[in-house]
């Protein structure tokens, strides 16, 4: 299975990410992954509407938007205008993600949520058929650079066998690393988040790393 891959723009260079957001594109990337963080849900704060806009503008490739902020379905239709293809929620930070999530699809985005390292695959499960995209933690987002936490491991398994009744695509993000690719893609993983250990603090071309992956 080939692999789709997501650079994580939090780590990308900030003094130019028009220019960056093109070289990742021309280097391989699938698509284009935005950490937007709001301090409350997550201890910090990331990537804001201009951001996601410049990057729009940089690349046709999908861009998708992983929402850490409390109660997110007051900004679908923003996110819409701004030309994003994957809005993930977390559940846990809406009264209704059910709800949220048919109205991401309706307003012609793919719905998709993240799933925290401290959320059971059994709470998620009655939203799954409304996903065509799952981002399964593997750190407590909130930071690039943390390691990869290995109990989040059955839970991937798990979602993989679901993902394969229900056609969703799955992604691991956060603690990526070559090693963990190696140890997921057995398991039927096919989408993951590059982030610090992965892609940007490599010291390697970008081009080269993405080939390596595949
Ligand atoms: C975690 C974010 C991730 C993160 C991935 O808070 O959701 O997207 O930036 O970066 P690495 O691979 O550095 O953990
Ligand atoms: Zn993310």
């Amino acid at each position: 299975m080939s692999l789709i891959l997501a650079p994580s723009m939090m780590s990308a260079d900030f003094d130019a990410l028009g220019a960056e957001t093109a070289r990742l594109d021309r280097a391989g990337a699938d698509m284009f992954h935005i950490d937007v963080m709001d301090g409350s849900f997550v201890p910090n704060l990331a990537m804001g509407v201009q951001d996601i806009a410049c990057i729009r503008r940089h690349t046709k490739k999908p861009v998708d938007s992983h929402l850490m902020m409390l109660n997110p379905s007051k900004y679908v239709s923003l996110f819409a205008k701004l030309g994003v293809n994957i809005l993930y929620i977390h559940p846990e930070t809406d009264h209704n993600p059910y709800r949220t999530l048919a109205e991401i699809e309706a307003h012609g985005m793919a719905p998709g949520i993240a799933v925290n390292p401290g959320v059971s695959f059994e709470t998620v499960r009655e939203l799954l058929p409304l996903c065509r995209y799952v981002l399964c933690m593997g750190v407590n987002p909130g930071f690039g650079g943390q390691a990869f936490l290995p109990h989040t491991v059955p839970k991937i398994k798990q979602l993989v066998k679901h993902g394969k009744e229900l056609g969703y695509t799955l992604f691991v993000d956060g603690g990526v690393c070559p090693e963990v690719v190696e140890d997921l893609r057995p398991l039927g993983v096919t989408g993951f988040v590059l982030g610090q250990s992965s892609l940007f603090g490599l010291g390697r071309p970008y081009d080269e790393l993405i080939r390596g992956y595949r």
